[in-house]
């Protein structure tokens, strides 16, 4: 039988991550964050003083770099050439380098065969910015979650400060609002919503609410 594939796409902050654990455990599927496939190899460029805009440059550093997702007790676990970096690609630096690489042809062919060996594999719910569009176009659900900017940052900055990253919530804010831009306006894959997505916007919701109304949506269909 074949897996049941659910993409959900959207702009940093929208609470795709978190709605999209919750459902997963709800519905029993993995949760897969394709976001820390791009934040791994951003690590790597930086780590070698590779200039993440530098497409050459890291193009020449994909021979070396294996990226592997492991689900640990359903959990997603990243490993970057056998290092468990799951945690390391969590700054604000690491969020602005993944979003440079990724504008990077190269980089996205080399995860777009990982991305759907795992959704072959797996009933799953996907989490990024094309996979409705580019990485699993044949998804049976596909879902384009956002929010207004503003609470966005905020919900970021909430979460920075709780892992004790200090960053302004102007800066948190600007630096959003430039990842926004870079991911939708890249000639390649380019964040939008698939012509067949359901839009969702949490803005004003509660995490709680977000899963329930996603839920009932994602039921009518499954
Ligand atoms: O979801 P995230 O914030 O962890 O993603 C980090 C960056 O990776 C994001 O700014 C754009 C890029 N990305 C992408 O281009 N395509 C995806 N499917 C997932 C993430």
């Amino acid at each position: 039988m074949s897996s049941v594939n659910i993409a959900i796409d959207g702009p940093a902050g929208a609470g795709k991550s978190t709605v999209a654990k919750g459902l997963a455990k709800k519905l029993g599927y993995i949760y897969v964050d394709t976001g820390a496939l791009y934040r791994a190899i951003g690590v790597y460029a930086m780590r070698h003083g590779v200039d993440t805009k530098d497409a050459e440059g890291v193009g020449a550093l994909l021979g070396d770099i294996r990226v592997e997702l492991k689900f640990i007790d359903g959990a997603q676990r990243v490993f970057l050439c056998d290092e468990d970096v799951s945690e390391a690609i969590r700054t604000p630096d690491a969020s602005m380098a993944a979003s440079n690489v990724s504008a990077i042809p190269a980089v996205r062919a080399f995860l777009l065969d990982l991305q759907r060996d795992i959704a072959k594999k797996n009933n799953c719910l996907m989490d990024g910015r094309d996979i409705g569009t580019v990485v699993l176009p044949d998804a049976q659900i596909k879902i384009f979650m956002t929010a207004d900017v503003e609470e966005r940052a905020m919900r970021r900055y909430k979460e920075l400060q709780e892992k004790g990253i200090n960053d302004s919530y102007e800066q948190v804010l600007k630096e959003m609002k430039e990842r926004d831009f870079q991911d939708s306006n890249r000639p390649i894959a380019p964040l939008k919503p698939a012509e067949d997505s359901l839009i969702f916007d949490s803005t004003g919701h509660t995490l709680e609410q977000s899963i329930d109304e996603l839920t009932a949506l994602i039921g009518e269909r499954v």
